[in-house]
């Protein structure tokens, strides 16, 4: 897909398609006033015949219009005028993706940075254009040949002269925000024979390539073993692929500045281990890499934007199988830190290849530490699959990531992490329990994860309700790219 801002005046514009808002009680915005005008009264008298309201994600296209430079109009709804929220804008152009599609156009236009919408900007606007299109054009066609191919090519977005600066930035950061998750997307999809540890390792290295400013190094599990990860190892044990601990490191800051640390779960198949997990729906168990490939994402939108801060992106990656070395329950092993950790379920595994790799981010002594991982199901039954669960250490770096799910539409909601919750972890033969108990599942993981992020500030973003569909309509949803793009562009302009 090509993105570009259009600055024609709309007498001037030519277009195959051009999308133009409508609020409810049949109110056209200014930019369809203005083509009201130009098509001698067309889209009053649409709407006088009740074609269409107004509400939102309502639809109409207008396909007959008179020979002229615009052949096509799609007037979309937004809902109440002046009560329009981002989440809502956002839904309506999502709507707007289906009828553009229909219509098979190779190119579009979006006149739509005139629609009001609570505290949002023309930047918010173009980049929600651009997200939200390329989120919704997105087809996986890795391993399936696709017969119904998405002819629209091109989109740009109509802004003004006052518009055009804003738009124009936000435009760039949308591009930069829909690849980073177009590869979250694609990696995430893809089946776990293809997508291993060392295929995320490639991935990894083959980003580093395309730009100065990141570098990748991979520790094998050799490296590992002289660093004493037992914990993250005794997850591999059980594996015939072999286990990486993929390191990024962007330095598009000062060279002082303490970076950004992010760590994504790459978990390329979890099937529980010797706790095997039911088979009903085992294959979505691929997705376990999901905060991995975010990870990945993030690195490719910092480096597309070359945002001025340090980023470190550490992925550890490995599968979770039953067989003859794998961990058994009772097992007892030595983390990097140095606590003993004995192993009472097997299928809690995210947090022992997380915490060693926690531990491993002490070494570039972190401004923040942001985690992202599908670490558990009980997550789901705490919040849905509408918001990610937030945890952490630090008041300010979680109320920033709340706000930055909020102008994101990739909400989180956080939930606590008090010592209270400590006592469910307790071991009689090692410092720690890998499991709680069956009680506030979600939180014993992060309680967990907390004892080896003790000394710098560091959040968890549990994602495993919010980084892919279930259902008919299975496909990872590149979450939470949007959500810590956000947190990112804060801080680069802070
Ligand atoms: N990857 C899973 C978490 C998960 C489960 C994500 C279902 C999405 C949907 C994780 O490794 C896991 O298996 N967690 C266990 C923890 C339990 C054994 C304490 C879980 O959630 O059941
Ligand atoms: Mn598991
Ligand atoms: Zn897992």
């Amino acid at each position: 897909m090509d993105y570009s801002i259009e600055s024609s005046p709309l007498d001037k514009l030519q277009s195959d398609c051009l999308l133009v808002g409508i609020y409810e009680n049949q109110q056209l915005s200014p930019a369809a006033t203005q083509l009201d005008s130009l098509f001698g009264g067309l889209l009053t008298k649409l709407i006088g015949r009740g074609d269409i309201k107004g509400k939102n994600a309502e639809t109409l296209l207008i396909n007959n219009l008179p020979d002229g430079n615009i052949a096509r109009i799609v007037l979309l709804g937004f809902g109440e005028r002046g009560k329009v929220t981002r989440k809502q804008y956002r839904k309506a152009l999502a709507a707007a993706i289906k009828t553009v599609k229909d219509s098979k156009v190779s190119a579009a236009s979006c006149a739509l940075l005139d629609i009001d919408v609570n505290g949002a900007d023309s930047q918010w606007k173009a980049r929600q254009v651009v997200e939200v299109f390329n989120d919704g054009l997105y087809q996986y066609s890795a391993t399936k040949k696709v017969d119904d191919k998405n002819p629209l090519q091109r989109l740009a977005v109509v802004a003004d002269d006052s518009q055009k600066a804003l738009a124009e930035t936000g435009l760039q950061q949308g591009i930069a925000i829909a690849k980073g998750m177009e590869l979250a997307k694609h990696l995430a999809d893809l089946p776990g024979n293809i997508c291993t540890p060392t295929h995320l390792a490639e991935q990894a290295l083959a980003l580093a390539g395309e730009h100065d400013k990141l570098n990748c190094e991979i520790l094998e599990e050799s490296d590992m073993e002289a660093l004493g990860m037992g914990s993250f190892l005794s997850v591999s044990r059980g594996s015939r692929q072999p286990a990486k601990l993929i390191c990024l490191d962007y330095q598009g800051g000062d060279s002082n500045a303490k970076p950004i640390v992010l760590i994504g779960k790459g978990l390329t198949f979890d099937a529980g281990g010797i706790s095997l997990k039911p088979g009903l729906g085992m294959d979505e168990m691929k997705y376990d890499m999901c905060g991995g490939a975010s990870v990945l994402g993030l690195m490719r939108m910092a480096t597309t934007l070359n945002l001025k801060l340090n980023i470190v992106g550490l992925i550890p990656a490995s599968e979770n199988l039953p067989d003859g070395a794998a961990n058994k329950p009772g097992d007892i092993w030595t983390s990097m830190s140095g606590k003993t950790i004995e192993i009472l379920n097997t299928d809690a595994e995210g947090r022992l290849i997380l915490c060693d790799t926690l531990t491993y981010a002490k070494k570039y002594n972190p401004d923040v530490v942001i985690d992202m991982a599908t670490l558990t199901g009980a997550v789901i039954v705490a919040l849905g699959r509408v918001p990610s669960g937030l945890f952490g250490n630090d008041d300010k770096l979680c109320n920033d990531l709340l706000s930055a799910g909020d102008t994101a539409c990739d909400l989180v909601w956080r939930m606590p992490v008090w010592e209270e919750y400590q006592e469910q972890l307790k071991s009689n033969f090692a410092d720690l329990a890998n499991i709680g108990g069956p009680d506030g599942g979600s939180i014993t993981a992060a309680v967990f994860l907390s004892k080896f992020a003790e000394e710098y500030r560091w959040a968890h973003i549990d994602i495993a309700g919010t980084a892919w569909r279930t259902g008919a309509n299975k496909g990872a949803t590149g979450r939470p790219v949007p959500l810590v793009s956000q947190y990112l562009l804060n801080r680069a302009s802070a």
